[in-house]
């Protein structure tokens, strides 16, 4: 038995979710159709460490039926999903995780991944590839590459390679255009949307809704936000950010101001410490404060907890804080990705194009790994078009063609008024 979940009588249920995704992720079982008779990842091993939901369960069986071998864990300790990790170690994966685990288990399980001394590595966050350049830097020599999910985990991938700390190269599938500008607008800004629901059932219309940064997640989350009747207010450091907000209709403010005025308040950085004590001081009675983005260092819980007298479980992933000032806070799922402690994640529809880049980001490594360097690449422009043509055609949406003339056009530079 090479797995660890909760529990294994869960499988069925789990295998049920994970044929809805299919039904909804047409791209990435097309290139399983395509690539399943071939089997370019024969004699690979991947170890991967990204979100464990119906959707990660297409993408593994989708590198699966490549021909390679997985071995799987969870990028967050809270954003696994129980049913499916059942069903992945009941088909036979090497699968190690399961929702609501402690820091200290979340590096076990990233180390049993690595027991199977992998070639690739598939990662949310990077936290498996620091694991590999810290604690088993053995295991570099065997290595032909990785890829990478998550902004985070770019910058954090970037910072290395900047420091010539990084020794295999990686994709950087998150700068992928069929990624970031689909799964983190339209994926963040609805499933956070829904992970605050079904933590609180909230009505959003009338409510003051601050989101902490305005990069493509915060946009996400402002307009559907926005959409469903709240007023928004979007907090930044960057200029240009910032005008875009004001220019969307968003209302732009300090946290400090924010801070007295909003209802609810999603964090979307990717920095620490947006929302800290000075902040829970002013807020209104009854505020409601969750985080979207990869870390939970984006509301200091510490200083949440100094400011408080009591705390208590009030709905799941809902915990009522009694401050010492006798107003109350409610924090949503630790402090964690809401979208994926308190709901589902991402809809299968956009996880189709970004996890279709992690597939063939994966095949490219394969490839090509042994050329390349030890840096972090992007993504070919074709393969953005290629996955957004696939998507459209799916859709049954069909895009002219430039004719020739325009063609020609397009590169006369002598062609004027
Ligand atoms: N990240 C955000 N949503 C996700 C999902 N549904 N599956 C895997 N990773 C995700």
């Amino acid at each position: 038995m090479n797995y660890k979940v909760k529990d294994i009588s869960m499988a069925e249920a789990g295998r049920m979710k994970i044929e809805w995704a299919e039904s909804k992720m047409p791209v990435l079982m097309s290139l399983r159709e395509k690539y399943e008779k071939t089997k370019p990842l024969k004699g690979q091993r991947i170890a991967g460490c990204l979100h464990v939901t119906k959707e990660t369960a297409v993408l593994v069986e989708t590198l699966r039926a490549a021909g390679a071998e997985i071995a799987w864990s969870g990028c967050n300790p809270l954003s696994t999903q129980d049913d499916i990790a059942a069903a992945l170690a009941k088909a036979g994966y090497s699968i190690f995780a399961w929702h609501g685990m402690n820091v200290e288990e979340f590096y076990w399980c990233i180390d049993r991944t690595l027991d199977f001394k992998p070639t690739l590595t598939l990662d949310d966050g990077a936290d498996l590839i620091m694991s590999i350049h810290t604690k088993h830097k053995g295991l570099i020599k065997e290595m032909l590459g990785g890829t990478e999910e998550t902004t985070t985990g770019v910058h954090r991938l970037r910072a290395m390679a900047d420091d010539g700390a990084l020794k295999y190269p990686v994709i950087a599938v998150n700068d992928a255009e069929t990624k970031w500008d689909f799964d983190n607008v339209y994926g963040t800004g609805q499933s956070s949307i829904d992970g605050i629901l079904r933590a609180t059932s909230v009505l959003l219309a009338g409510k003051t809704f601050v989101v902490g940064g305005y990069g493509h997640c915060g946009r996400g989350c402002a307009m559907r936000a926005a959409g469903l009747g709240s007023n928004v207010i979007a907090t930044e450091v960057k200029p240009t950010q910032a005008l875009k907000a004001t220019l969307e209709g968003h209302r732009i403010m300090k946290m400090d101001q924010a801070a007295s005025v909003g209802d609810i308040f999603i964090t979307a950085t990717g920095m620490k410490d947006i929302i800290v004590k000075r902040h829970f001081e002013k807020m209104k009675d009854g505020a409601i404060v969750c985080n979207t983005g990869h870390y939970d260092c984006e509301i200091n819980i510490d200083d949440l907890e100094a400011l408080t007298k009591s705390k208590r479980t009030v709905r799941p992933n809902c915990e009522e804080y009694t401050l010492k000032n006798g107003k109350h806070i409610f924090l949503l799922a630790q402090g964690r990705l809401v979208n994926l402690a308190a709901a589902e994640g991402h809809p299968s529809e956009v996880m189709d194009m970004s996890f279709a880049n992690q597939f063939l980001s994966q095949l490219r490594t394969v490839r090509e790994g042994e050329k390349m360097e030890n840096k972090v690449y992007g993504i070919p422009e074709e393969q953005d078009q290629e996955i957004a043509s696939l998507k459209l055609s799916t859709m049954g949406i069909s895009i002219d063609n430039l004719s020739k003339d325009q063609i020609s056009y397009a590169s006369d530079y002598l062609a004027g008024t």
